[in-house]
């Protein structure tokens, strides 16, 4: 990542960031729907919050759009993105709902799950948004990003935020920081309030199956469905599921019992790792030990961490119910070996 100047704004200001000569706007949600308009209408990219992440989005029907995606990404391979929709008529002409998948995105949607579901012929979806595969992820967003949808009377395709390989993004600073001179405008909706990705889900032959845990708990959806969910991606099914998908130029130590010499401490709930007075620089994903507040923390915190020149960051363990799930496929893959970078 090239070196940033310091990064200061107010939270929900309309503002402007520069990198070198080129700008990306700040405009809070209030004031950003006609900007946002004009430039999706026009094929370029903007950067919106969802209540997950923020989301690079552009117009799902417009090949240049969603090259821009990927160009702005710097994506090193075409992953298929997530298509979100307005409303489930707009789902319904682009995707087949089995019975399941219906009866989720009625318990679900608006919200943080993704239903990978068979395409209808000639939706009108470019097949670079989907890698050419006969399936598609979609998602109905809450908030802005649903609004935008309706206005423009087109699915948006929106992938996290954040240059190929890094945290995803949770306020519209670190959007502005990582992809400000490669995109105009970035619509600021304060921190997302979920922290983490979508839950992915695929029913296949009846079954469901888990692609990628996230910001709704798999239990609650196992709830809805009555079933148990299959675990584990069957081949190409979840590229960006690959490896350190959400690295920081730290490395990460993870269910960490003590600190480390030059450590900085991602810690969890009330008590510490040991030597943790020693740590460069330290934040606690939830002092209570609740597994929604520290998704919501996730991913600014390790970028707070990465900031403070540590070396490394040691993470005290998270359980895995619950988002914790999630929480911990995070972790995982941001203390992956870096050469396996996809
Ligand atoms: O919360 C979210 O889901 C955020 C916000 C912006 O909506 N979006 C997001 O998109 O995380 P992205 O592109 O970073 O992740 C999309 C995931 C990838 O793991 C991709 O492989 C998977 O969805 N995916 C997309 N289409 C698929 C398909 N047809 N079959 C299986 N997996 C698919
Ligand atoms: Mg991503």
């Amino acid at each position: 990542m090239p070196a940033l100047a310091p990064f200061r704004q107010p939270y929900y200001g309309t503002s402007v960031f520069r990198i070198g000569d080129q700008l990306a706007e700040i405009i809070a949600v209030g004031e950003a729907m006609q900007r946002a308009l004009a430039l999706l209408e026009g094929g370029d990219v903007v950067a919106i919050p969802t209540e997950t992440v923020y989301g690079l989005a552009g117009d799902a029907t417009n090949g240049v759009a969603v090259a821009r995606i990927f160009e702005a990404k710097g994506r090193p391979r075409f992953n298929p993105l997530i298509a979100h929709v307005a409303d489930l008529a707009m789902a319904d002409r682009i995707a087949l709902f089995d019975p399941l998948s219906s009866r989720l995105a009625a318990a679900f949607w608006p919200g943080p799950l993704t239903l990978v579901l068979p395409q209808r012929a000639e939706n009108g979806i470019h097949p670079l948004v989907t890698a050419g595969l006969g399936t598609i992820a979609l998602r109905m967003p809450r908030g802005f990003g649903g609004e935008l949808i309706a206005r423009l009377g087109r699915p948006l395709a929106a992938p996290s935020a954040n240059s190929s390989g890094r945290i995803s993004a949770t306020t519209a600073q670190a959007v502005a920081a990582d992809l400000g001179g490669r995109i105009r405008l970035v619509v600021d909706g304060g921190a997302t309030p979920v922290g983490v990705e979508s839950t992915i889900v695929k029913v296949e032959d009846g079954k469901l199956r888990l692609l990628r845990p996230g910001g709704i708990a798999a239990g609650e959806i196992e709830a809805v469905a009555g079933a148990k969910m299959l675990r584990g991606a069957t081949g190409i099914e979840a590229p960006g599921m690959l490896a350190s998908h959400y690295a920081p130029g730290a490395s990460m130590r993870l269910n960490a019992e003590r600190v480390g010499v030059d450590e900085a401490l991602l810690a969890f709930g009330p008590s510490r790792a040991e030597g943790w007075r020693q740590a460069v620089a330290l934040k606690n994903l939830s002092e209570v030990g609740d597994l929604r507040e520290a998704a919501a923390n996730l991913f600014s915190y390790m970028q707070a961490l990465d900031r403070s020149g540590a070396a490394s960051i040691a993470v005290e363990p998270v359980p895995f119910d619950g988002l914790g799930e999630a929480i911990n496929d995070r972790l995982a893959r941001a203390a992956a070996p870096r050469d396996k970078i996809a």
